[in-house]
């Protein structure tokens, strides 16, 4: 595996790779790395004849007072993980190769509306600097598909729009949350969990099943994400959000106006859900979601449960 921290490198292998008519796929990370991550790989394995993984931990996707600083680092571990795993090439930038002209000179992409809700809302300014990154790493990279991972749906959703809005020839490809044994998603930040905190951390999927069951019989979705907080917050969570929202496009679901349809959703837009939570855990924010298919007969479980 090939090992760059210069743009210039980076693009030069990569038109390389272009003239032997090879395809590439792309998997943007911040690095200590996880099961999730391989399983990125393994995906982009999958669909590309060459893999190029960047660790770069992003300053302009975290706020003030945010965990930019003891955001966790561990490059050497992280290159010998994406070398087993089959990656090609890890390209890990300094700031100054990203942002030679400092955060605050750097010309932004905007993402409106889908970035503005949950956690861009507790989080403003999150999702521009994620998009303005991922939108430089598109630039160079041109990759012809690019791995994200299901754990950060908004992302996930913001980043499809940005390809599709600037019209940018990439498929953009989600992988499955890969969950510990106990169900706690897989994430960098779960290292800052004291070993009191860990064993809590699992119930934040814990609620998001319970979410998903009460839709499926019926519960009101109002009262559904009410309860959901209550029982985080009685676990001993600091809840921001448990939303429950259309998967296509993370609006919020209308109610079918006669209620003639089972649950009183709408369309099949409106019935294709996914409940979206994150909450506080002593210095970590966790996220997490959890499919939800009102349609889906009741007996067959959503998605992402594990068995
Ligand atoms: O999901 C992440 O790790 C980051 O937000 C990303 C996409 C690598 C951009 O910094």
């Amino acid at each position: 595996m090939q090992h760059l921290n210069q743009l210039q490198a980076l693009r030069r292998q990569r038109a390389e790779w272009r003239q032997a008519g090879l395809r590439v796929a792309l998997v943007p990370t911040m690095g200590n790395l996880h099961a999730g991550h391989l399983s990125l790989i393994r995906r982009a394995a999958a669909s590309a004849d060459r893999i190029i993984a960047t660790v770069f931990v992003n300053p302009l996707q975290f706020g003030a007072g945010e965990d930019f600083a003891a955001y966790p680092r561990s490059l050497e571990r992280d290159s010998d993980m994406l070398r087993d795993a089959g990656c090609d090439l890890l390209f890990a930038p300094s700031e100054a190769e990203v942002y030679p002209r400092g955060r605050d000179r750097q010309t932004y992409i905007e993402v409106p509306g889908l970035s503005d809700q949950l956690c861009g809302a507790s989080r403003p300014g999150h999702f521009r600097g994620v998009a303005t990154l991922v939108a430089k790493l598109f630039n160079l990279v041109q990759p012809e598909v690019a791995i994200f991972g299901e754990k950060d749906f908004q992302q996930l959703l913001v980043i499809r729009r940005m390809v599709e809005d600037l019209n940018l020839p990439i498929e953009v490809v989600g992988v499955p949350i890969v969950r510990e044994s106990d169900g706690l998603a897989m994430s960098s930040r779960n290292s800052y969990l004291s070993a009191a905190e860990r064993a809590i951390a699992p119930r934040l999927q814990a609620s998001l099943i319970t979410a998903a069951a009460r839709l499926r019989s019926g519960a009101n979705v109002a009262e559904v994400e009410l309860d959901a907080k209550a029982a985080l917050a009685a676990a001993g969570f600091e809840p921001d959000y448990v939303s429950v929202r259309r998967r296509a496009d993370l609006a919020e679901p209308e109610p079918e106006p006669e209620h003639e349809t089972r649950l009183g959703l709408g369309s099949a837009e409106d019935r294709a859900l996914i409940i979206l939570a994150a909450a506080q855990l002593g210095r970590a924010r966790l996220i997490d979601n959890l499919v939800c298919d009102l349609d889906a007969p009741l007996a067959e479980p959503a998605r992402n449960l594990r068995p």
